[in-house]
């Protein structure tokens, strides 16, 4: 059957445009025929938390579930009490892009904090973590972070150290929402465990749709101590997958040899062309210091609307434009895309 888009076309929207790496979809070919015990009770998923473990750590145990959000609400949730809230930077993905799934679906509090680049610091989760033992406000229980950040930013092993000192005294978890955690480490060029196992993460949502998987995200728990009823909660929040073994297979061709690395280079490397092309073409700004896969610019809105029908890209805060690279954005991707930005500028010019 003839595939119903052209796909030789990009779009530089968000990493999750992408199709599926072919190993991955060779892994979850390889993994059909016959039957498997359903729910996660496969060969496939016992293979994954080894795989899991060998980046995070023997404590580390992996709940495959559909997507980023039902990640972010399951460990969220397993790691507050009803009465419990989260700190999180204003920018957050929990909090802005959403559809408000935390507090509809999880019931958990967002006590949200603006930020200058998405970041938390020790500093700014002050300004929430306070009123401990006031009946009246909801408990700070959890500090949570994204790596890499909403605004494309990449935190560092010695800052998410920081973080998780001054949240582990103050009594307060760390989750860490990883839906782009490879771009983090690939940009940083260390092991994912040091940006969360040795830094003191408690617990990841762990991404792998925008890194080549079909669809498929984990709860990671590297602190057991830190989250209850997984497993009762991932049903509870719909995430329970019948046929698990084609999740868990994808994370296990992912994480055993280094796709996930080459993937996440790529993608990195190309927003830096990237960014580098569109900040030679004058009058277009790239507004915001480009440290894995996003590159955020400022243009002006005719420009970005006649461009968007060439490829599409999603508007952002303050007036920017998010451009995404993807394991799949290739040389001739971006410079296709610049030379089509420095037409449509040259037009307004005129
Ligand atoms: C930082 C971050 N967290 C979570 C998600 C949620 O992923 P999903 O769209 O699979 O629910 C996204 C998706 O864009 C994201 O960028």
């Amino acid at each position: 059957m003839n595939p119903r888009h052209d796909p030789r076309l990009k779009a530089f929207a968000s990493d999750n445009y992408a199709g599926v790496h072919p190993e991955i979809l060779q892994a979850v070919v390889a993994a059909n025929g016959g039957h498997q015990t359903s729910y996660g009770d496969d060969v496939y998923t016992e293979a994954m938390q080894e795989v899991f473990q060998k980046h995070f750590g023997e404590r580390a145990q992996a709940w495959p579930v559909f997507n980023g959000t039902a990640a972010n609400v399951v460990s969220l949730r397993s790691m507050t009490a009803q009465w419990e809230a989260v700190i999180c930077a204003e920018s957050a993905h929990i909090n802005t892009d959403e559809g408000g799934a935390p507090e509809v679906a999880g019931g958990i509090k967002l006590l949200t904090v603006p930020t200058p680049d998405g970041k938390l610091t020790p500093e700014l989760i002050d300004r929430q973590a306070w009123g401990f033992g006031d009946v009246h406000r909801a408990q700070p229980k959890v500090v949570s972070i994204s790596n890499t950040t909403e605004l494309g930013t990449v935190y560092t092993a010695a800052e998410i150290a920081a973080i998780c000192a001054h949240a582990h005294d103050l009594g307060l978890l760390v989750h860490l929402d990883g839906s782009r955690l490879t771009n983090a480490a690939a940009a940083l060029d260390v092991p994912m465990r040091a940006l969360t196992t040795d830094a003191g993460v408690d617990v990841i949502s762990f991404g792998g749709t925008k890194i080549g998987l079909m669809y498929g995200e984990a709860v990671v728990v590297l602190n057991p101590d830190a989250a209850t009823g997984i497993d009762y909660l991932r049903k509870t929040f719909m995430q329970l997958s019948s046929k698990m073994r084609f999740v868990s297979v994808q994370f296990e061709a992912l994480l055993s040899g280094d796709l996930w690395l080459r993937n996440a280079r790529r993608a990195n490397e190309m927003a830096r062309r990237l960014a580098e092309a569109v900040g030679r073409v004058p009058g277009v700004r790239v507004a915001r210091a480009v440290e894995a896969n996003a590159v955020f610019a400022a243009l002006p809105p005719d420009v970005a609307e006649r461009l968007r029908k060439r490829f599409r890209f999603y508007d952002w805060t303050d007036g920017e434009v998010r451009w995404m690279c993807a394991f799949d954005t290739t040389e001739e991707d971006v410079d296709a895309f610049a030379a089509a930005l420095a037409e449509e500028m040259s037009d307004t010019r005129r």
